[in-house]
């Protein structure tokens, strides 16, 4: 059985992102480095799901992304909190926040029933003010997010999701869900918030063991800014990630709905924010070489620097994911040993990026790459 499905792992699972990497990748990379007790980095962190692994086994993360999905995402996965305190910050928070701005769009009308979102809004406008961030308002920020929206169920009494009918990965776009609610008659259903996310919350088993860092170091910036680098206080040794894909630069329009949940605006907003430069090989080389340079200075250049990354290309873009990765090495001005390069595994691995992204060649286009700084 896959890990992400089984119980011990339903933190990981806590919210679904677009183009996670499956547990099982991280797991063995840091297995084999573990006599070394590394500092472990990703600075393309996703949902952190490497995070996750390095807490998993005992030692010390960081990460990095530019997506407050991610980041609010990620920040869950490092939080150690008994499983009771994010409901009763739920239940406190609906209980104050009664002059919460609720949005007043036709999408917001059919997604969620009117009690429903009222509740929704009085959390969100609660978890935007609050003063102190704490561990059991990352969980309770991560576990609303992932019932934010989702399928509705045959039996309303096994609801998982807050609204209508939609995809859980990603949110539709507005006009689209609105069109289709209509023409299927689909009501959203009266939901009973604090019981769900009772359901959700009280299935984090191992919420409550100790954690091996704060969740303050999952860092919300570009990994191409030195800046974000700074904030580092440990130097990492190890580096597992998944850049974007050559071509994939949707990953906040995806997620409109959870990013409107934290504080974006109300509908899908078409600019890209800061991205790698997708804008042809040479420049998305460059880009990335930028975050390779930034990893090795901030490491310690005395001890072994490994990096992992699972790099591809979306199907559309006919180019070669192993050339742009290795002008991308060549660009850090760095000196870089390339250990390896794999296709990136299908068997028992979980669903990769380009299988999420429908395509049947996925094992040409996909790799792992292992490179040493010399
Ligand atoms: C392939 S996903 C990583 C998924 C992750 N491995 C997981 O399991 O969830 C790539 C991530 O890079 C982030 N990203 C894109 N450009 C970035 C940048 N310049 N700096 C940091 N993160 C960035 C995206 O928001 C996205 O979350």
């Amino acid at each position: 059985m896959a890990l992400a499905y089984s119980k011990e792992n339903a933190l990981n699972a806590i919210c679904p992102y677009f183009t996670m990497f499956p547990l099982e990748f991280p797991l063995q990379v840091i297995k084999k480095h573990m006599k070394d007790r590394p500092v472990v980095l990703d600075p393309f962190c996703g949902r952190g799901t490497t995070l996750f692994a390095a807490r998993n086994l005992g030692l010390e993360s960081w990460g990095i992304d530019t997506s407050p999905v991610a980041v609010a995402i990620a920040r869950a996965k490092l939080a150690s909190c008994d499983l009771n305190e994010p409901l009763h910050l739920a239940e406190r928070l609906i209980c104050e926040s009664d002059d919460a701005p609720i949005p007043s769009t036709e999408f917001f009308k059919a997604a969620y029933h009117r009690d429903t979102l009222r509740d929704l809004c009085a959390l969100r406008h609660g978890l935007l003010n609050i003063e102190t961030e704490t561990n059991a308002s990352a969980v309770l920020r991560a576990a609303i997010l992932g019932c934010l929206h989702g399928p509705l169920p045959k039996n309303i009494e096994n609801v998982g999701y807050f609204s209508n009918q939609m995809p859980r990965t990603y949110a539709s776009k507005p006009d689209y869900a609105v069109r289709f609610w209509k023409e299927r008659s689909l009501k959203a259903p009266r939901i009973d918030v604090l019981q769900v996310l009772r359901r959700k919350i009280g299935r984090l088993v191992g919420l409550d063991q100790a954690s091996s860092c704060s969740i303050s170091q999952v860092l919300h910036g570009d990994a191409q800014s030195a800046e974000v680098f700074r904030s580092l206080r440990t130097s990492p040794s190890i580096v597992i990630t998944s850049p974007p894909y050559y071509g994939m630069k949707t990953y906040v329009q995806d997620q409109w709905l959870r990013n409107w949940f934290l504080g974006g605006p109300d509908s899908t907003d078409y600019s890209n924010g800061v991205q790698l430069d997708h804008g042809g090989q040479d420049a998305f080389s460059v880009s990335l070489g930028k975050v390779w340079r930034n990893i090795a200075i901030s490491s310690d250049s005395s001890e072994s620097l490994h990096m992992y990354v699972r790099f591809g290309i979306i199907p559309s873009a006919s180019v070669d994911a192993k050339k742009i990765f290795k002008k991308s090495l060549e660009e850090s001005g760095i000196d870089w040993r390339l250990v390896s390069t794999r296709a990136a595994k299908s068997a028992h691995d979980g669903k990769r990026q380009a299988v999420q992204m429908k395509t049947n060649s996925a094992a040409a286009i996909e790799f792992d790459f292992h490179v040493e700084r010399i």
